[in-house]
């Protein structure tokens, strides 16, 4: 009786979705004439407004209900299976579903958003790109330096509303000389992050003292720095020098020579690290907390 009365008014809310919006049509097929007697026409057509998606969206993503007749998002008694094209083993709940790009199980992290943009003015897409899958300057930033990462679509504190939580991970946090601090305002902003800057390496320290250079004092970096995550660095920056000044002068401040050194002097004793061009040479080393300075 339960599962008849829940089959019924699945078919007067698809009913109702479907004569809501019927005129609005958009070709980008998944099956083309999709029509289902249970949900309604293009419930299984990407593009429709009627498409499972959009449904899903609406309703939190409670992709569990589906499984009252889906069994195991197998087909069950429904002659469909979710599995047709959720391909992955995890079916729909796999990462890239929602989030990411749906073809394409290693790239799990916005772009696209879990509203389908691909925008970087976004908050939701904002610059998970130059920090995971083209990152010019260091090495892909994992997800968890960023968020607490889910091991299940269900685990408590994933899907619960709107924005994202964003909780600084161990190299972040242990690294930065303050907490750093996401501020989820109408322009983004990071502040008090290790990578963008907050950064002190005392030249007091034994270790310092020993090394063939002499220090002039505390070297640090741009440490009120506060980018904005919905503004590429990059294409702000209009030279080299500009570019690499924004997490930390060139030379950073309190570094030997500070405020007379060029961009081509850093290759010099960074061996491996920079060119005399001032690239980067080595994604994996710079930014990863250590001195990388000739042979240590
Ligand atoms: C009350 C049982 C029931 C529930 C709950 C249910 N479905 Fe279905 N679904 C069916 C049946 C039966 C069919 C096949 C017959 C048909 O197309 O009407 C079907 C077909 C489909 C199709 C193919 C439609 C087409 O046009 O070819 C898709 C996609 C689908 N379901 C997705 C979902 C999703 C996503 C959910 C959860 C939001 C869901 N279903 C929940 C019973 C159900
Ligand atoms: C006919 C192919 C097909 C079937 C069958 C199908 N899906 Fe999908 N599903 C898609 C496509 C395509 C997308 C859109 C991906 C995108 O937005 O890029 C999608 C998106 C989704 C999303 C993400 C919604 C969003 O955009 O955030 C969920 C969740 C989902 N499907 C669940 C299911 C479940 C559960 C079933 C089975 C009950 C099912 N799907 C059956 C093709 C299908
Ligand atoms: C450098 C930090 C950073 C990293 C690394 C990062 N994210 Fe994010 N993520 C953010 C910020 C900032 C937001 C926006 C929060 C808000 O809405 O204010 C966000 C938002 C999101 C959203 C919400 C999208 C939406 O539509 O609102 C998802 C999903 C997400 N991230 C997934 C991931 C996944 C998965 C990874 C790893 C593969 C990842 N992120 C890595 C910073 C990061
Ligand atoms: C059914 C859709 C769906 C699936 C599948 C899914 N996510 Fe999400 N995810 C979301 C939504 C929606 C958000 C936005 C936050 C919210 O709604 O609370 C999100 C947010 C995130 C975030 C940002 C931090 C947070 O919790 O807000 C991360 C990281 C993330 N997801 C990782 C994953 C991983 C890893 C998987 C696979 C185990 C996964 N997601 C599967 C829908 C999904
Ligand atoms: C996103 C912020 C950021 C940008 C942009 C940046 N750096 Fe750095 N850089 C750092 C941090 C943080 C350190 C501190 C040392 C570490 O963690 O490796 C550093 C250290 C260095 C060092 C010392 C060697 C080392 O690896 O410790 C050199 C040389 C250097 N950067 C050159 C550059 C050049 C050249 C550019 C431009 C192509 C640049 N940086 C752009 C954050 C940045
Ligand atoms: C004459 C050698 C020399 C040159 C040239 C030089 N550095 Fe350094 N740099 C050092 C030494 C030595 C340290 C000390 C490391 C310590 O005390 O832990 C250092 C430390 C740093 C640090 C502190 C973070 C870390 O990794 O320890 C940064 C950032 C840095 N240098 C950037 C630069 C940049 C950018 C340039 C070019 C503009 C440059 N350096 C040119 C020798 C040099």
């Amino acid at each position: 009786m339960k599962y008849l009365i829940t089959y019924l008014s699945f078919i007067l809310i698809a009913g109702l979705i479907a004569a809501g919006c019927s005129e609005i049509k958009k070709d980008l097929p998944v099956q083309p004439s999709s029509s289902s007697v249970v949900h309604g026409p293009g419930f299984a057509q990407f593009g429709h407004p009627n498409f499972h998606g959009n449904y899903l969206k609406k309703n939190n993503w409670d992709i569990k209900q589906c499984q009252g007749c889906h069994t195991n998002y197998n087909a069950g008694g429904t002659g469909t299976s979710c599995r047709s094209c959720h391909t992955q083993q995890a079916g729909p709940e796999a990462c890239n579903t929602c989030h990411g790009d749906f073809s394409n199980p290693n790239y799990i992290a916005p772009p696209e958003d879990t509203n389908d943009s691909t925008r970087t003015a976004l908050r939701g897409v904002g610059a998970h790109s130059s920090h995971l899958y083209t990152n010019q300057i260091g090495k892909a930033v994992v997800c968890s330096e960023c968020h607490t990462v889910p091991t299940s679509v269900f685990q408590p504190g994933h899907i619960d509303g709107r924005p994202a939580e964003v909780n600084f991970g161990t190299f972040t946090v242990s690294k930065s000389i303050s907490a750093p601090v996401y501020n989820p305002s109408e322009n983004p902003t990071c502040a008090n992050v290790y990578c963008h800057g907050n950064f002190a390496f005392s030249r007091d320290s034994a270790a310092a003292q020993n090394r063939y250079i002499y220090l002039e004092n505390q070297i640090t970096g741009n440490i009120t720095n506060t980018p904005t995550w919905t503004e590429l660095i990059v294409s702000r920056a209009t030279s080299q020098v500009l570019k690499c000044g924004t997490c930390h002068d060139m030379p950073p401040k309190g570094h030997v020579g500070h405020g007379t050194f060029t961009i081509s002097s850093c290759a010099g004793c960074h061996i491996g690290i920079v060119d005399e061009q001032g690239n980067i040479l080595d994604k994996e080393r710079h930014i990863n907390g250590a001195a990388n300075v000739r042979g240590q």
